[in-house]
């Protein structure tokens, strides 16, 4: 990276000025290089929370917040779910561009023959309770994949990484799919290589050795488009974990496993569960009725009622991907004879009054992903304590795009954060009936 510009910084304490680098990226804000401040002014920077923090320069995905806009690899989100599948987009996100047809077929197929996993895994399942949450679940077997595949965890090695990348794309569905199996009782369903990546997942889901799953194609495109939206989001919290993790050297897996932690949160990838146990409660004390009071307990500094599926760290404008998803919600709703369903009804009555109110207004706070989301999944027939397994797997190959660009970065270092200590300074042990 070069500099044209330069930043100055100076204290009030008498200590002398210091000088940093000015970068620009492709587009968006320009970033000041601290990474020598602490060597030549014995100071850190303290930003808690990564308010003004680059931690990383990325190549994949770029969100302008206040134009609301969201590119993967330069490629608009809009076009993006227009024209292409989930499996093109990951193409894109791992490999820097869309595949030719060519590409696609090779992609396509290395991802459909790595779908099963070990039977050994089945195994593992039968360790949790069946009313075990899935994220759960899928915590623990994601990172236990990682004992199956000794033969290419070799992060140093560009096929390894390649390898792990395709193994966690492909074998994502098939575990989501079995710990909703299990939690429901019925028996694992194999994957069948002949089916969409979307239409596979939802066969491994829906259905049953009894009979053949009939896939329907507004449903799977809508599955897919989910799929799609959800893919790659920068460094947001789930993303910085897998890097983070990843910068130690821990294999591909162990890292996709903390990033699949940090997702269950419901600040990050848990607010579309959050987002819909709040419009099921909405509707069960009264339903549109009831928005008034909802929204003043939102505003209530002295409640912690959050409107889940709204407000966003860096768009703070309308997320594109809501606006995506909303359209969407109308195609599934239609398709399955569900236009009049009353949770639709009062999410859309909700953003309305929501965006006309001078509390959302002034903190630019406007509908997310999460906020239609779960409106899609629950018409697709997915339990809401599936929600955030549903993310996890459409975020696998944001997560591993992302830990590959790190590990294959030459100046790569383990990321190893500073504090500002406020604890008590040096004193001595005091022996105990003297404390
Ligand atoms: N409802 C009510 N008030 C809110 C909300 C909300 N959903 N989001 C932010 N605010 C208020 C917040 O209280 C603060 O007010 P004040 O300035 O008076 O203290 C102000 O808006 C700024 O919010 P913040 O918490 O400082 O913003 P942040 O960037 O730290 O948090 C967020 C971003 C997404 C965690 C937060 O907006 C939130 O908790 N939203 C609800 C959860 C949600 O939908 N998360 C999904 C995010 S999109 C999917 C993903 O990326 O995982």
């Amino acid at each position: 990276m070069s500099s044209k510009k330069t930043a100055t910084l100076t204290f009030s304490d008498g200590s002398p000025s210091v000088e940093f680098p000015i970068y620009e990226g492709s587009v968006g804000p320009d970033v000041v290089d601290i990474r020598k401040m602490y060597g030549q002014t014995g100071k850190f920077t303290f930003d808690p929370g990564f308010l003004s923090t680059a931690a990383c320069d990325s190549k994949i995905t770029y969100i302008d917040g206040d134009k609301g806009e969201l590119l993967y690899r330069g490629y608009p989100i809009e076009q993006i779910a227009q024209s292409c599948d989930f499996l093109e987009t990951c193409h894109l996100l791992l490999n820097g561009d869309l595949p030719n047809r060519a590409q696609q077929k090779d992609f396509t197929y290395r991802v459909v023959h790595h779908t099963m996993v070990h039977e050994q895994m089945t195994r593992f399942f039968q360790g949790f309770r069946r009313d075990a949450h899935p994220m759960a679940i899928l915590v623990g077997c994601v990172g236990a994949l990682s004992a199956f595949y000794h033969d290419s965890l070799d992060i140093n090695n560009p096929e390894h990484r390649h390898i792990s990348a395709i193994r966690l794309i492909a074998k994502m569905p098939t575990l989501v799919a079995m710990a909703y199996k299990y939690s429901a009782g019925q028996p694992f369903l194999y994957p069948r290589n002949d089916l969409s990546y979307s239409a596979n997942f939802m066969r491994m889901m829906f259905g049953t050795p009894c009979e053949e799953y009939e896939p329907n194609d507004v449903l799977v495109r809508a599955l897919d488009r989910i799929l799609i939206l959800h893919a790659d989001h920068e460094q947001n919290a789930s993303t910085s974990t897998v890097r983070l993790a990843g910068s130690s050297g821990a294999n591909p897996f162990a890292c996709i496993a903390a990033g699949i932690a940090t997702l269950w949160g419901p600040a990050h990838g848990g607010a579309n569960e959050a987002c819909l146990e709040m419009l099921d409660d909405i509707q069960a004390q009264g339903g549109v009725e009831r928005i008034g009071e909802f929204i003043a307990k939102v505003k209530d500094k002295n409640s912690s009622v959050k409107l889940m599926g709204f407000g966003h760290r860096v768009y703070k404008n309308y997320d594109p991907r809501a606006k995506l998803m909303r359209e969407t919600c109308y195609e599934v709703l239609g398709e399955l004879g569900l236009q009049n369903d009353p949770l639709f009804a009062l999410a859309m009555k909700l953003e309305q009054i929501a965006l006309e109110d001078e509390y959302f207004v002034s903190r630019k706070l406007y509908p997310n992903v999460d906020f239609y989301s779960g409106i899609v999944q629950k018409a697709l027939g997915i339990p809401t304590s599936m929600f955030t397994c549903v993310f996890a797997l459409a975020r696998t190959v944001g997560w591993i795009a992302q830990w590959n660009e790190m590990i294959s970065d030459p100046d790569q270092k383990i990321g190893r954060p500073r504090q500002l200590y406020m604890g008590p300074v040096r004193r001595d042990v005091m022996p105990v009936d003297q404390r």
